[in-house]
């Protein structure tokens, strides 16, 4: 496992590729999974095409997460459960799983403007109750656009509200400072997590509202300098 290297699952999607550009873009080793080795290969080949100098290799998602100290989980919110549920015979206690998915009435054939209840009360509270013990989980990233991540010549500028345990959490804002433009802000327990994610929805709707299909962002004012 490379201590500094962060996989991302599902990284053959858009954010996932946005993150995995940001990322590279910083000089850290980013490993993609998806379902199929062949997406992923591909992914990471784009990766190169926008980022020439970047670490980078595609394997399959349950390949993918023991490479990582750092597991970020980027698939659809209906797809997390089956996705944990493949890999977490594979994670190792002290590892990091990043939640960034948002339970969008989608996933029940309604608008994405809108989120479902979940009984666990969010969706990285669902991961965490299906990950090892030992293997933390923190949430993040929900708030930041795909768009603004792929364009790597722009600054992001967006606040990313990360919560979880303590250690693992700062990790997590650690990540963000290597992203032009975003920062972190400690969003205190992974039970927050259910805030920042409606969130999401709301900016969604925003999105469609004042026609800015490159997504909006969020700023938290009156913050001390770090
Ligand atoms: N897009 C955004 O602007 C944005 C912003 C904030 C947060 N997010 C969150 O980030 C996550 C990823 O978003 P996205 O827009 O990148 O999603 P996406 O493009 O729709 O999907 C990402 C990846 O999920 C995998 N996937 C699809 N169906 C699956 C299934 N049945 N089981 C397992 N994996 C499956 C696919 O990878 P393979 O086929 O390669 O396995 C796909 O490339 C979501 O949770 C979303 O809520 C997105």
């Amino acid at each position: 496992m490379n201590e500094n290297a962060i996989a991302i699952l599902g990284g053959t999607g858009d954010q996932g590729l946005g993150l995995a550009y940001r990322f590279t873009q910083a000089g850290r080793p980013v490993v993609i999974g998806s379902r199929k080795l062949d997406r992923a290969v591909e992914a990471a080949e784009k990766v190169r095409e926008v980022v020439p100098a970047a670490d980078v290799e595609g394997l399959a998602n349950e390949d993918a997460c023991t490479k990582s100290p750092i597991v970020i989980l980027s698939v659809p919110f209906e797809h997390f459960a089956s996705t944990v549920k493949g890999i977490k015979d594979k994670l190792s206690p002290g590892q990091i799983v990043v939640s960034m998915g948002v339970p969008l009435a989608t996933a029940v054939g309604d608008g994405a403007m809108r989120t479902v209840g979940l009984w666990q009360g969010s969706c990285a509270e669902l991961v965490a109750g299906l990950v090892p013990q030992g293997v933390e989980v923190v949430s993040a990233f929900q708030n930041v656009s795909a768009h603004r991540l792929q364009h790597v010549e722009d600054e992001v500028q967006c606040d990313v509200v990360v919560s979880g345990a303590k250690a693992p959490r700062e990790r997590i804002m650690e990540l963000c400072a290597l992203v032009p433009g975003l920062r972190a802000v400690n969003g205190g327990p992974l039970a927050n997590a259910r805030i920042v994610e409606e969130i999401t929805a709301l900016l969604i709707g925003l999105n469609i509202r004042y026609k800015t299909p490159e997504g909006l962002g969020i700023r938290f004012t009156g913050l001390p300098e770090a």
